[in-house]
């Protein structure tokens, strides 16, 4: 953190993302503060309190108005104000073409190999190229020097970075990618796709959370643009624009916000069985998640099923607590989706709950992050069984929770999160025999090995933290600048 502010001292910095890190809900006469379920806003808020500058974002709670002041800022965190969040108000019309069209029809299930199929209606297009322009132009006003420090957050704004270079042809654009990225085949049948190529390229920086998607990237630049690629230093060169593109695996705040101000985790555990009516030597499980169709929850719900198959004696004496926060549930896909995982766990509580002791707990309704820590902490072993993630945050918050070193994280091979934590049992979810195995070896695994993996996964967490994820992106920029700057010294 504090090499964060060194680095950014007297720069001017804005963040941009569609997610807003704080909203307000109006609740009868009082106004509720809320965190939303957002890996980004996990990642970027504790680099934003860091080096306070402004963050962009779509004003969503039902009372955000009310909070804010006739410029449409507000300063936050609401308990501790460190930066200025700037929101933009989109009507209804606006976010239903721009963020659930496009975006959540369009290009979600267009980078996520889910098997969901991409919709592209010309209509919803429109409506993300007006947002764009539309957040583009509210940073240009943001910034007060010609050449500010923009930190470009994910899918909804690809043609962002070229709409600001536009009109900063000097500013620094750090644009971050936060889910995957497809093959040239698979991204090619989008109808925009040299438009949205030729707005990422505005970006002085452009990060992915593995090489992996880098690479698909460069190759579907290399396919459907004119452009020079320079492959030894990751360089994509367009029209005197230098992009580099690199991949930046995030991570999340260490230490951790709510170390030290938790009871120790046997007495969250003892806590968390009494509130859900469980024994006190009962085994518990944890998922977190958005209720989105990428994250495998159907296949997670099938492992626990086949796990009580296998061994019965596991009924009555594990429960699986699954959180899941609603999430674009205007859409039908979501819809669909959500009834699918009710009717589920319904099915499995009815072969499998003993006793009073439910297979599966349900919940799907938001939690504070607080809250999900103190299930974290409560649980034998934690899920993370999604079909494709970018990176998945969740993974590394279990692991950060867990200052007993124990527990065990049972981890999706399609997360880039396993890429990094190799001692976690590391699975393929449409596998459902070896899922299930897996949640079963995590239950009976003796204490020291559950140490041994516990710490290494920690103290990877610990070292690559968020600060040195947005550090690094922010020391590359750096030398690209130089390197532009030389360049034109030389032509
Ligand atoms: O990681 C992809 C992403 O869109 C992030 O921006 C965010 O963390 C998460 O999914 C939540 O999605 P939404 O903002 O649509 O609720």
């Amino acid at each position: 953190r504090g090499l964060l502010h060194k680095q950014l001292a007297g720069e001017r910095v804005i963040v941009v993302s569609n997610r807003e890190p704080y909203f307000h809900l109006r609740k009868g006469d009082r106004v509720e503060v809320h965190r939303p379920a957002s890996g980004l806003v996990t990642a970027v808020e504790p680099v934003m309190r860091a080096c306070s500058g402004t963050w962009v974002a779509h004003g969503s709670g039902s009372a955000d108005r009310e909070t804010v002041d006739r410029h449409d800022r507000v300063r936050v965190p609401p308990d501790k104000p460190e930066y200025t969040l700037r929101r933009i108000w989109l009507t209804e019309e606006e976010e239903k073409g721009y963020y659930y069209g496009f975006a959540n029809e369009g290009l979600w299930p267009l980078c996520h190999i889910a098997h969901v199929r991409p919709v592209f209606r010309t209509s919803d297009w429109e409506q993300y190229v007006r947002i764009n322009q539309r957040f583009a132009d509210a940073v240009v006003r943001e910034a007060d020097s010609e050449d500010p420090v923009v930190l470009v957050q994910d899918y909804h704004f690809a043609l962002l970075p070229g709409m600001i270079r536009k009109a900063l042809p000097k500013a620094t654009i750090i644009t971050f990618w936060h889910i995957p990225w497809p093959n040239p085949e698979s991204f090619g049948i989008c109808p925009w796709r040299k438009e949205l190529l030729t707005g990422m390229l505005g970006s002085t920086i452009l990060g992915f959370h593995t090489p992996y998607h880098c690479k698909n990237f460069l190759e579907t630049v290399d396919r459907y643009l004119e452009t020079r690629i320079e492959h030894e230093s990751s360089t994509v060169f367009r029209r005197g624009q230098l992009t580099m593109v690199e991949s930046y695996p995030i991570s999340i705040q260490w230490p951790p916000p709510w170390q030290g101000t938790l009871p120790p985790v046997e007495q969250t555990r003892e806590e968390i069985l009494h509130e859900l009516g469980l024994p006190p030597d009962h085994l518990l499980g944890i998922g977190v998640d958005r209720m989105d169709y990428t994250k495998g929850i159907p296949e997670r719900f099938a492992a626990v099923e086949r796990m009580f198959e296998l061994h019965p004696e596991m009924a009555g004496r594990f429960t699986f607590v699954q959180i899941a926060a609603p999430s674009r549930s205007v859409l039908e896909e979501y819809q669909t989706f959500a009834n699918r995982v009710h009717g589920m766990a319904e099915r499995i509580n009815a072969r499998f709950a003993r006793n009073g002791s439910p297979a599966i707990i349900l919940k799907a309704e938001h939690h504070e992050p607080e809250e999900v820590n103190r299930y974290y902490r409560a649980a034998q072993v934690c899920m993370v069984t999604s079909l494709h993630d970018g990176m998945n945050l969740v993974a590394k918050e279990y692991v950060a929770a867990r200052e007993d070193e124990q527990g065990v994280l049972v981890l999706s091979q399609f997360t880039g999160a396993a890429h990094e934590l190799h001692e976690a049992l590391i699975v393929n979810p449409y596998h459902v025999e070896q899922t299930a195995e897996a949640l079963y070896q995590a239950l009976t695994m003796p204490e020291y090995e559950q140490k041994e993996r516990m710490r290494s996964m920690r103290a990877l967490v610990r070292d690559f933290n968020v600060y040195r994820w947005a550090g690094r992106m922010l020391l590359d920029a750096a030398r690209v600048r130089q390197r532009e700057r030389l360049a034109m010294r030389i032509g």
